[in-house]
């Protein structure tokens, strides 16, 4: 289980995070939806102790993130996997070698131990037939795929998703909504899935909770959300660009510097 309480964060002037609390149920999916630049790869960061909070608690499965240094950090961090919002990669070696890297740099695991865990991974994730491949050589899909190979690796209780479908033809979206779906069913993984991809979202998720101006706005079941009748939850859910949820100057105002601009 993860439980965050009262997380804070800021980045010069910029209040990122406000006293944020959120609770992340044991084996279920958990999405995180709000608008761009909110901060939720901010909160995922934090989550395995790349970022520091400054001021609340972080708990992860009963370890204090918040209070951890580095060694003991890294032991709860074996239990995470993250799949970054750029696949992050390393160009220049195999596929393969890419799943591997957290096995190599973890374990103590014979170089063929390693080789048929790989290939489980790989195949997990359907992807065994391009193990000897480059990223480079691989779609952009198929390259957060072995992103997801690589955060799985290690076996890890917990697996944070940041936007694991932007910028995916809907087909391959909903492959990998259904991935984290079957791996987190199969293998009982607790996920955290960061995403813009609404509808994915509802479709596989336990637990859905908008997050607005550094805190959680509303939380609920997928249905809850869809269902919910609050402006704010409405806008964001059906995608409105008119509602109380600002991501521009109100129209009016964008008119109005249009024209003193134009004079
Ligand atoms: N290390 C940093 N130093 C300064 N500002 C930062 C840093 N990391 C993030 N920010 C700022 O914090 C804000 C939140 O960023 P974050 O990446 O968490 O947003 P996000 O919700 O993940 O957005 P998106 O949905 O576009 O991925 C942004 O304004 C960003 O510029
Ligand atoms: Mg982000």
């Amino acid at each position: 289980m993860i439980r965050v309480q009262g997380l804070s964060k800021t980045f010069g002037n910029l209040k990122v995070l406000d006293d944020l609390s959120l609770t992340c149920s044991k084996g279920e999916i958990t999405a995180i939806i709000g608008g761009s630049g909110g901060g939720k790869s901010t909160f995922l960061k934090m989550l395995v102790g790349a970022v520091k909070p400054d001021s609340g608690e972080i708990w992860v499965d009963g370890s204090p993130i918040h209070a951890l240094e580095d060694l003991a950090l890294n032991d709860v961090r074996r239990k995470m996997g993250v799949l970054f919002q750029q696949a992050a990669l390393f160009k220049s070696i195999t596929v393969a070698e890419n799943v591997a890297l957290p096995l190599v740099e973890n374990t103590d695991l014979d170089e063929s131990v390693v080789a048929i865990i790989v290939k489980m991974k790989l195949d997990q994730v359907g992807l065994s037939d391009f193990d000897q491949y480059l990223p480079s050589q691989l779609s952009s899909g198929m390259q957060r795929l072995v992103g997801l190979a690589r955060a799985i690796a290690l076996d890890p209780k917990i697996v944070l998703y940041d936007a694991p479908t932007a910028g995916l033809d809907p087909i391959a979206a909903s492959a990998i909504s259904k991935l984290i779906k079957d791996l987190n069913q199969v293998l009982g993984i607790t996920s955290i899935l960061v995403t813009h991809d609404i509808m994915g979202a509802v479709e596989i998720a336990d637990h859905m909770a908008l997050m607005y101006q550094g805190r959680i706005l509303h939380q609920g079941s997928p249905e809850e959300l869809l269902a919910s009748p609050e402006p704010s939850v409405r806008q964001f859910m059906h995608g409105d660009p008119d509602g109380p949820i600002q991501f521009r100057k109100s129209r009016e105002e964008y008119e109005k510097a249009l024209f003193e601009e134009a004079q």
